[in-house]
């Protein structure tokens, strides 16, 4: 058996014997083997220095003798990444990068508008090549829109051949006697289709009826349907409460119901009153009586003031009620003051 101690000793003895004329291990250089890579050489010895995969060598030697000095010449290689092709430009979007050396990782994200047709990254491989390769941005399309039942395109145009760009519209418009549901118009969207097509439906109204005191006309059809018209209007001293015109509205209703109303016939024979801003005499103005809705403001007295104010009163529907402060003079009292040239309170 042999002590460990004899083996440094002896491996000590051997060292110092050869000293000055071993090269030593050789100096580390960034990226590069060492081939045969030792502790110690004897003169003679040759080393190669190779740059590792991705990296290549700047400087000729690689390839070295050790001499008898012991000493290794100064080596002047450097091994440095390989540098992949420029890829800093993608048309219709951007790359994020930090260099285009081994081994770094670009990244591509598109505009507006365009998808990114390849890879959303790619590798600087040992060989100095982009993996996968490198992608492009091409525009979002949308196929033409499907028509929805009971509907026409009002409003399209393919300005990408036959399919549309993003952001690209479509109008649609009902058939006849159809009413339509959600949005006329849609969109081609990011994921190349287009936004919710709208609802085309039949839509049913019932007949109008006649209104007390009126009348109401309506297309001579078998059916009434959406956008059908019906018009009111009303006998003699009746007014119409409401709009001449109605229409078939998309839920199968009328878009309005108007009613006729009575005028009111007055209590009082011969007032200053205020109507539309206006003094005008009731007996003249109201002669046939007022027209239901009319509004018109009575004077008052205030007694203990000796001084005038006005009430309102509206026709509604053949009743019109007097204020109570209201004193209708006779004609015989011509020597009164009339409420309406009193001062106002
Ligand atoms: C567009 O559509 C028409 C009819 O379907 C077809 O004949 C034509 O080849 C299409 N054009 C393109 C550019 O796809
Ligand atoms: C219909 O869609 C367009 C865009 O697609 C939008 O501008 C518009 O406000 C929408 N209309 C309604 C009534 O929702
Ligand atoms: C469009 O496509 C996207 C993604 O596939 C999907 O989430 C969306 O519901 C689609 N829109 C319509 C209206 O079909
Ligand atoms: C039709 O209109 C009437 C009055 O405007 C309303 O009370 C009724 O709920 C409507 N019906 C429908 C189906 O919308």
């Amino acid at each position: 058996m042999i002590s460990p101690v004899l083996i440094l000793f002896s491996s000590f003895l051997c060292h110092v014997a050869i000293a000055g004329r071993t090269c030593p291990k050789p100096d580390e250089l960034p990226f590069a083997t060492v081939v045969p890579l030792k502790q110690s050489y004897l003169p003679g010895e040759e080393i190669v220095y190779s740059c590792q995969p991705g990296y290549q060598s700047r400087g000729v030697v690689r390839r070295f003798t050790c001499p008898l000095t012991g000493l290794w010449p100064v080596n002047t290689l450097r091994c440095l990444p390989r540098v992949c092709p420029f890829a800093g430009i993608l048309e219709n979007g951007a790359v994020r990068y930090t260099t285009f050396e081994y081994p770094n990782t670009i990244s591509f994200t598109c505009n507006t508008g365009f998808y990114l047709k390849g890879a959303n990254s790619a590798k600087c491989t040992e060989e100095g090549k982009w993996s996968p390769d490198l992608p492009v941005c091409a525009p979002i399309t949308c196929p033409p829109p499907s028509i929805p039942k009971f509907a026409k395109l009002s409003a399209y145009k393919p300005l990408a051949g036959n399919n549309s760009l993003y952001g690209g519209k479509a109008v649609f418009e009902c058939l006849p006697h159809h009413a339509m549901f959600g949005n006329d118009t849609v969109t081609c969207t990011q994921h190349g289709n287009w936004t919710e097509l709208p609802e085309c439906r039949e839509v049913k109204c019932p007949f109008p009826s006649r209104p007390d005191n009126g009348f109401v006309n309506y297309p001579a059809q078998q059916v009434l349907y959406y956008k059908d018209k019906a018009t009111y209007g009303c006998h003699d001293t009746y007014t119409l409460d409401g709009p001449e015109e109605v229409e078939c509205n998309k839920f199968g209703n009328w878009s309005a119901h108007p009613s006729c109303k009575a005028s009111c016939k007055l209590s009082v024979k011969r007032a200053t009153v205020i109507f539309e801003g206006e003094r005008v005499t009731l007996q003249q103005k109201f002669k046939d009586g007022m027209l239901h809705g009319q509004k018109i403001s009575f004077f008052c007295k205030n007694k203990e003031k000796k001084c005038s104010y006005t009430e309102d009163a509206e026709c509604i529907d053949g009743t019109i009620e007097i204020p109570k402060c209201f004193k209708e003079h006779s004609s015989l009292a011509f020597w009164k003051t009339d409420a309406s040239d009193v001062k106002p309170c």
